[in-house]
């Protein structure tokens, strides 16, 4: 499969400056569709945006009604209530989304589950329309969600081990416990099968990431390559996390 047009690549001045354009990206496919899919991402590089979210669906400048919330993944074991869990992190950083669960507008990643009960999570979603928008972040190690290097691009959701680096990066999160080490995550083929995506990359230590995800092979060695077959991705990068790309580089702005 080929993407017929490559990733548009937008360098910001800082993370800050990517609220206000993530915001108009929810606002465009909550204004198209009825009631659309949109599946978020965790991770501080979203913590900013998700708050800011939470503001507009608590003042109704965003009616929660208007859309169906998932996300990417959950750390195995993590019920919604659950501190360290991305439900929990969803629903702490937009409290809306908490009522959002209660009702069913919010679909929350099984966090446990044999392969039948994923199977049947991802069905649900494509019987609400399928994710008309998925947000995406990058590891360093060049993981989506938590598509480790080396996850086939053909899976759907599953569950997995989580790198070393994963879990050294979410240390702080779950200290004075250890971090978990498996995870239940959408799959590339998850991901890829969405209609727009959008991924943000903040800070020096995604750069070598981004560049292998825009430059490197396409290959599970970065699961981000993926993202290349797709033909509607939008990147939205800082200057330290672009900063190993080519000037010249294909829809670099
Ligand atoms: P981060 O995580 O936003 O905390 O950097 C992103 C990721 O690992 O996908």
């Amino acid at each position: 499969m080929t993407a017929s047009q490559a990733p548009t690549v937008r360098v910001l001045d800082d993370a800050a400056a990517a609220v206000p354009l993530l915001l108009a990206e929810l606002h465009r496919v909550v204004g198209a569709g009825t009631r659309p899919v949109v599946s978020f991402a965790t991770g501080g590089t979203y913590s900013g945006f998700l708050r800011a979210l939470g503001r507009q669906l608590q003042s109704g400048e965003l009616p929660a009604t208007a859309f169906v919330a998932t996300h990417l993944d959950e750390y195995e074991g993590f019920a919604p209530e659950r501190r360290g869990g991305m439900v929990h992190e969803l629903c702490s950083l937009c409290p809306p989304f908490a009522a959002m669960l209660a009702r069913d507008a919010f679909v929350p990643v099984p966090n446990a589950g044999d392969a039948a009960q994923l199977v049947a999570h991802e069905q649900r979603l494509q019987r609400a329309g399928g994710v008309a928008l998925q947000f995406l972040g990058i590891g360093r190690n060049g993981h989506i969600a938590f598509n480790e290097p080396g996850t086939a691009f053909e899976l759907g959701c599953h569950t997995t081990e989580l790198a070393a680096t994963t879990r050294e990066d979410a240390r702080a999160r779950f200290a004075p416990d250890e971090p978990p080490r498996r995870a239940i995550t959408s799959g590339i083929a998850t991901i890829l099968a969405a209609r727009r995506l959008v991924l943000c990359a903040f800070g020096a230590n995604k750069a070598a990431a981004v560049r292998a995800m825009l430059h490197g092979p396409i290959a599970p060695t970065c699961p981000a390559s993926a993202l290349r077959r797709h033909g509607d991705v939008f990147i939205l990068l800082d200057r330290a996390a672009a900063a190993e790309l080519e000037r010249s580089a294909p829809g670099s702005a």
